[in-house]
């Protein structure tokens, strides 16, 4: 028996202490007697472990790699024009040596659950057989969850569709799409039917890239919703992105408010990337990109919070901390009062579990998996306020990591006021 002690527990207010047996929350209380081992844990606030909803693995630091290549400055455009090339020179062993350095950036961090889109626009499935062997290889420190997702669409050539089915059949949990980029609308909606009946048919989650695009009449995530609401199926269903529902009008958003409620469909926003991405035909004023997640958040409608990129041809930046992704979208989505700030932290742990459909097994509760991170402050206005990093993360009641404090080796007040 191993307890964690003088803590400050997310979603607990009189407890302070956890004990852990076997790897599992045996209690989350006060003075919860003794133990074999006990942790201080020195009041800090513990939480959830952080999770990646969306994260496109097979593409991490392949900017760099691009210019390596010789792809140039390395901007947007000229490596997106590289990207087909550099897909064919694709290994297992390759997408596997840089994925599990995204890997390690985000769990370095504090991140235990990632789902990731993975590219299978491709007849080798490169990055899904690489990724397939990394779920099972890395099970012990990270749960990740694999996107069956068309990049380059269903309906652009002949056989995209099958090529997303072929990846469910070869062990991909999560059905993924991208109606916007299709040639017609009427293949993007078509893709959407698939999306839907594949889901279905293998019994698998949805994650659909959703009018990613500033183009307010891109509206699929209103077909997505009314399919998944027939169906039962909004719990097992996300929305990522649906930047257009950000420059929708007023009077078509409340409508789709309350059918997203009914459905329990789930949403996620990408801060950084979309911040850089949209707006990019607007002169001024000049659109931030994100859908509306102060809106979702009033509602009761689940949104989270993702990394979406590291270091790849769509966005150059990305380190998998997920509280400078928190610190951007609580800033571009405006939700910093005292009672949304009580609920930000959730945009990346619960809501993301939500989307990932592990609620049952995620947070802080008797009977679930001992896991959880240590935040260096002591409430949530606190961690956020100073975008704390995470001083260790716990898995099953072990360390994954640890950090010491910082030390100095010269104060700023030293020989000055003390
Ligand atoms: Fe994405």
């Amino acid at each position: 028996m191993k307890k964690f002690t003088n803590a400050v527990i997310y979603g607990h207010k009189d407890a302070n202490e956890i004990l852990v047996e076997n790897g599992v929350i045996k209690a989350i209380g006060k003075d919860l007697g003794p133990a074999d081992e006990v942790i201080d844990l020195e009041g800090k606030l513990v939480t959830a472990p952080y999770v990646d909803p969306h994260l496109h693995l097979d593409y991490v630091y392949t900017l760099s790699e691009l210019g390596k290549e010789g792809a140039g400055s390395g901007t947007l455009f000229e490596a997106i024009e590289m990207w087909p090339k550099f897909k064919e020179t694709l290994t297992v062993e390759g997408v596997k040596t840089l994925a599990l350095k995204g890997i390690m950036d985000e769990v370095s961090q504090g991140v235990q659950y990632i789902r990731t889109h993975i590219d299978v626009t491709d007849p080798k499935f490169t990055g899904l057989k690489a990724m397939l062997e990394l779920r099972e290889e890395l099970k012990d420190i990270v749960d990740i969850q694999i996107v069956s997702f068309p990049q380059q669409g269903m309906y652009t050539y002949k056989g995209g569709r099958d090529l997303v089915e072929e990846a469910l059949k070869m062990g991909a949990d999560v059905v993924g799409g991208i109606p916007h980029y299709e040639p017609a609308r009427e293949f993007g909606e078509k893709s959407v039917h698939d999306i839907v009946e594949l889901a279905l048919k293998y019994n698998k989650l949805i994650d659909v890239h959703c009018d990613e695009t500033d183009d307010p009449h891109s509206r699929f995530v209103e077909l997505l919703n009314a399919l998944v609401l027939m169906e039962d199926y909004g719990e097992k269903t996300t929305a990522s992105h649906t930047c257009s529902f950000g420059s929708a009008d007023d009077s078509y958003a409340y409508r789709m408010f309350d059918l997203f409620k009914k459905s329990r469909m789930n949403f996620i926003s990408c801060p950084t990337e979309n911040a850089y991405l949209q707006g990019r035909q607007d002169t001024y004023p000049k659109r931030r990109g994100l859908t509306r997640v102060k809106e979702f958040m009033e509602y009761g409608i689940n949104v989270a919070f993702a990394q979406d990129s590291i270091n790849d041809p769509w966005y150059p930046m990305g380190n998998g901390n997920m509280m400078n992704i928190l610190d951007n979208g609580i800033h571009l989505a405006q939700i910093m009062s005292p009672a949304e700030i009580d609920k930000d932290l959730d945009l990346i742990t619960y809501n993301g579990a939500r989307c990932l459909n592990i609620q049952d097994r995620y947070g802080l509760d008797v009977g679930k998996d001992a896991n959880f991170i240590v935040l260096n402050g002591d409430s949530p206005f606190d961690v956020i306020r100073n975008r704390a990093n995470v001083l260790a993360s716990v898995r099953k009641g072990e360390y994954l990591f640890k950090q010491k404090p910082v030390e100095y080796e010269v104060n700023v007040l030293k020989g000055r006021l003390i």
